[in-house]
């Protein structure tokens, strides 16, 4: 059994993975933590094998670098924050344990972002339209700005800015469009429900303790 200790219980995302984390047969939730529960991290993270954290971009760099320095893995899906400063706090941290991040733990949105690197290599002028619940901290989104660095990265040009649309009714949706002479090629990814994100999340909680770096970003990783 993994036990799995949830950070940011109380909030949207961390009430879907305590559900998944108890549907789970290889599981065991052992700990809520969320000041609205009245729930420290730090009181509940010795009990934990692994930690999966859904909470704030101010809080998600020392709430994981907490868990690491106790030995205990995370499973980070907080969006908003610096990815190169907890790749440096995972680094430096002393222990073995592994903090692994993914802006977005849906295979959908996963898909989308390789097969956009695909399309990249032929169309590389493109525009990035992410659309979230008005409850969303950062703008533009983790995923929107993963995927741009991986469109980049294959040799794609993604025009500034990225456009942002936050209202209520929308969960997570993302379009990219491609455009080349007399055509425009538009990938897109609908996040319908937050159950989307939790296969994605119970696939990193099983998998995180064995990955070979300390510090790994995207789920493409892990499937
Ligand atoms: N990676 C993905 O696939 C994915 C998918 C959806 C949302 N997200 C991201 O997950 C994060 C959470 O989203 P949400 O919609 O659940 O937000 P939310 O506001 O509903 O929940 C955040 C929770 O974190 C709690 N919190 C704040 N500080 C804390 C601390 N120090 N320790 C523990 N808990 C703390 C808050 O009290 C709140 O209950 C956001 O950054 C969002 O962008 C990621």
């Amino acid at each position: 059994m993994i036990s799995v200790v949830v950070s940011g219980a109380a909030g949207r995302m961390g009430q879907a993975v305590c559900e998944a984390v108890e549907g789970a047969e290889d599981m065991e939730l052992v700990g809520r933590a969320d000041p609205a529960l009245g729930v420290e991290l730090a009181s509940v993270l010795g009990d934990a094998d692994v930690v999966v954290d859904f909470t704030t971009p101010e809080t998600a760099v020392a709430n994981a670098s907490a868990c690491l320095e106790a030995g205990v893995h995370a499973v980070v899906g907080t969006t908003g924050f610096d990815t190169e400063e907890l790749r440096a706090a995972a680094e430096g941290a002393s222990g073995e344990a592994r903090c692994f991040v993914a802006p977005n733990f849906a295979i959908g949105a996963v898909l989308l972002m390789e097969v956009s690197q695909r399309i990249a290599a032929h169309m590389p002028e493109c525009e990035i339209v992410e659309l979230h619940h008005d409850k969303k901290l950062d703008a533009p989104s983790g995923t929107a700005r993963r995927t741009a660095e991986l469109i980049e990265a294959a040799g794609g040009n993604v025009h500034e800015p990225i456009h942002s649309v936050r209202l209520s009714g929308l969960v997570a949706h993302q379009e990219v469009i491609f455009g080349g002479e007399g055509q425009t090629l538009s990938v897109r990814h609908d996040s319908i429900d937050r159950r989307s994100f939790m296969p994605g999340v119970l696939l990193a909680v099983r998998r995180v303790g064995e990955l070979p770096e300390r510090f790994t970003v995207g789920l493409e990783n892990l499937l």
